[in-house]
């Protein structure tokens, strides 16, 4: 037991030191990695088992999953990993709702590390892409929120819902056939949305039960890991103890999350509704969570609640030492900044976002303004920023090395990373908080003179 004091002695000793040395604004949250479960502790060595880097996350629709590809991209950014990225053509998803291929990945973001950007997914393709150490990773949410959710996101897109009287999800649900055309551009908001994101058939009868219990055993060999947005910080845990990865890893900020004005609660008899009309993700669902409960319980509920609660303790200093007492949420009309307002599905749907404080800069360093600010940046902003870093980047190596350029992968396909972050170069400048976040470290020796220092939005890549 006293040996067990002087080792947590010693790490924290080594973390503070560690932390002095690279000064890292936020790196305090490295301590907690070191108090992670006793299972894991009594693992020789497990603290310094390396990262896993490889990673597809298969973001599905309004299951808090862009809060997901947020942190990804925050990860691949801190350890100079690969992205991949959609072409232009593709706008900020791979040409979703087209079965992914890997034509849509724009070429200076190959090859890649992580996958998280919109997609239907094609595990045919993705494999060909992928190192072959990937693990698949994706997300689900409770069918009655989900589709009251997406009712209400996707209402003035989506033909089967506009035909819909009064826009009522009642209506809707009292005779679904009616509205709904399985055939229509974005009919896959309206039916088993989650199955169809997966690469599965969202029409199958309801009555053909081998398919659905088959398409749930093959989501279940692919993935190994399912998120469920209701059980989210757990959920995170999980991950964290899948990809040796930090507590610091997995430091989130709610995004694209709708105004509480905008949600309606589901009225008695409805859920049962959504679930016989959305029979297969209810399925898929009802399996996966019951499976996350299984993995939690194995893990040990104790060290599951310590975790959970490291993680909520981490993020609200993390908000604080950002943001001051008040988190700067706002509804999306409200957000001043056009690169931190989220886009909007229709006027009638309400957003909420962040707006930065307008005296986040004072005493920090650049470093942990471009951390608070990626934090609440939202995805097409983010998108694009990330695409002109990695751009500028796969530029830079290709132009060192064009020998190389076909056969040598700019990044090993699994690292063991360091246990910190690395050091970012100064940027010499330090502009306003509004207009810090630029195009990540990597751009920041290359930039072209004449290019705006602030966040670089509507240029674009070839
Ligand atoms: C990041 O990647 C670039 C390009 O591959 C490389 O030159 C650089 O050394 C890397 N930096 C770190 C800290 O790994
Ligand atoms: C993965 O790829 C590496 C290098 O391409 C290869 O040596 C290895 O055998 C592959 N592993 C599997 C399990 O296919
Ligand atoms: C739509 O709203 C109007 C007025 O509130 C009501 O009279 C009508 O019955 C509603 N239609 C449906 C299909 O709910
Ligand atoms: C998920 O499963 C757990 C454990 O069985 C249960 O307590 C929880 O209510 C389920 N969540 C939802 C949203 O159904
Ligand atoms: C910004 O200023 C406000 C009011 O002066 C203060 O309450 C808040 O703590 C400050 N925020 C930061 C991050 O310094």
């Amino acid at each position: 037991m006293s040996q067990r004091k002087i080792f947590l002695v010693l790490v924290a000793i080594s973390t503070v030191s560690l932390l002095l040395h690279h000064g890292g604004h936020f790196s305090w949250t490295m301590e907690a990695f070191h108090l992670g479960c006793p299972a894991i502790q009594s693992h020789p060595a497990a603290g310094l088992k390396p990262k896993h880097t490889n990673v597809v996350f298969l973001k599905t629709h309004k299951t808090a999953s862009t809060t997901m590809q947020n942190m990804l991209f925050r990860f691949a950014e801190r350890n100079n990993l690969t992205a991949a990225l959609p072409v232009q053509a593709c706008s900020h998803q791979f040409c979703y709702p087209r079965s992914f291929t890997s034509h849509f990945v724009h070429p200076h973001t190959l090859p890649p590390n992580i996958i998280t950007s919109h997609m239907r997914f094609n595990k045919a393709e993705l494999q060909r892409l992928m190192p072959n150490d990937t693990i698949y990773v994706t997300i689900l949410r409770e069918p009655g929120h989900m589709f009251e959710s997406l009712f209400s996101y996707y209402n003035q897109h989506c033909q089967s819902f506009r035909r819909v009287p009064n826009g009522s999800l009642e209506a809707f649900l009292e005779e679904p056939w009616r509205y709904y055309r399985a055939d229509e551009k974005d009919s896959m908001y309206a039916r088993n949305s989650l199955t169809f994101d997966l690469g599965g058939d969202k029409d199958r009868p309801t009555t053909d039960v081998a398919y659905a219990r088959s398409f749930v055993a093959e989501v279940d060999r692919v993935f190994s890991l399912v998120l469920i947005a209701e059980h989210f910080d757990e959920s995170l845990v999980l991950l964290r103890h899948l990809l040796s990865w930090d507590l610091e890893d997995i430091l989130y900020v709610k995004l694209n999350m709708r105004t509480p004005s905008s949600k309606r609660s589901l009225t008695p008899g409805l859920p049962a509704k959504i679930r016989a009309w959305n029979s297969l993700d209810a399925r898929l669902y009802d399996h996966f969570n019951a499976s996350l409960w299984r993995q939690l319980s194995a893990l040990g509920p104790a060290c599951v609640a310590r975790e959970v609660r490291l993680l909520r303790q981490a993020q609200e200093r993390l908000m604080r030492s950002c943001f001051g007492d008040r988190m700067p949420l706002r509804s999306a009309a409200q957000i001043k900044n056009k690169e931190l307002r989220p886009w909007q599905p229709s006027g009638k749907v309400d957003i909420v976002g962040y707006d930065l404080p307008g005296n986040l800069s004072s005493g920090f360093s650049s470093q942990a303004q471009d951390l608070c600010l990626k934090l609440i940046l939202p995805e097409i902003q983010y998108t694009r920023v990330l695409l002109r870093s990695q751009s500028l980047r796969y530029r830079r190596v290709h132009q060192l090395r064009p020998q190389q350029q076909s056969h040598t992968p700019q990044q090993p396909g699994r690292t063991g990373l360091p246990r910190h972050r690395s050091p970012q170069p100064a940027a010499g400048t330090r502009p306003a908080a509004t207009s810090k976040p630029a195009a990540g470290s990597q751009s920041q020796t290359t930039r072209p003179k004449s290019s705006d220092p602030g966040l670089i939005v509507g240029k674009t890549e070839t």
